[in-house]
C-alpha cells in the first residue's frame, strides 16, 4: 500500500533534512569558530531549500535578553529584537521552536521583509545547554513550514552547535595585541 502524500512528503523531507546536516558537520569538522559555523548553517541551507525566503540567525547579545543579528543569507534582517517580541523573541523566551503558518496573525510579528508570509524560528542551545541563539527561516509562501522542518532544522542546530561549538566569537578574542 503506497504510504498517504504527507507522510511520504514529510519522511522525504527528513531524509533531505539528515543528508544536508551530514554535509553540514563534514564541512564544518575541525572549525569551531561560532560565526563560521552560523554563516556555513545559513548559506547551506538556503542553497538546499528553494522556499527559504530568509535564513539566518539572531544571536543572544550580551545583556542576555537582546537578540542582535548574525550570519544570514536573505533581504535585510531588523538589527536587534527583544526577548518575548516578534517570532524570535517568543521563541528566545519561550526556548521553544515557533511554527507561524500566517505571520500576519502572529500578535507582534516583526516584518523585515513584507513578503515573507510564514516563518519558523528554532532556539539554538550550546553543548551547556544555553540559549546562544535562534535560527529563523521565512518563506514567501503561506504555511511553508512543517513538523518535519521543524525536527529537521532542530537536529542540525543540535549536531552543529549542541557538542561542538566552542563559544569563540573570534579566534582572537582572548589574546593581547
Ligand atoms: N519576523 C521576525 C523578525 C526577523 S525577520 O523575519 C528576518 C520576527 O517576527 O521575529
Amino acid at each position: 500500500m503506497r504510504a498517504p502524500r504527507t507522510a511520504l512528503a514529510s519522511s522525504q523531507l527528513a531524509a533531505r533534512y539528515a543528508a544536508l546536516a551530514d554535509e553540514i558537520d563534514a564541512v564544518l569538522a575541525g572549525e569551531g569558530d561560532r560565526i563560521a559555523r552560523m554563516a556555513t548553517v545559513a548559506a547551506m541551507l538556503a542553497a538546499e531549500f528553494e522556499r527559504y525566503f530568509w535564513t539566518g540567525f539572531y544571536v543572544v547579545d550580551s545583556s542576555g535578553d537582546e537578540l542582535v543579528i548574525g550570519p544570514y543569507q536573505g533581504t535585510l534582517g531588523c538589527l536587534r529584537i527583544k526577548f518575548g517580541r516578534g517570532v524570535c523573541g517568543v521563541a528566545a523566551l519561550s526556548r521553544e521552536t515557533q511554527i507561524v503558518p500566517d505571520v500576519t496573525t502572529f500578535p507582534g510579528h516583526i516584518a523585515c521583509d513584507s513578503r515573507s508570509r510564514s516563518e519558523i524560528v528554532v532556539p539554538v542551545r550550546n553543548g551547556a545547554g544555553r540559549l546562544i541563539a535562534v535560527l529563523d527561516v521565512d518563506s514567501t509562501e503561506a504555511d511553508a513550514f512543517t513538523e518535519a522542518d521543524a525536527r529537521g532544522l532542530e537536529d542540525i542546530v543540535r549536531r552543529i552547535f549542541g557538542r561542538q561549538d566552542t563559544g569563540q566569537i573570534h579566534k582572537n578574542d582572548n589574546q593581547s595585541a
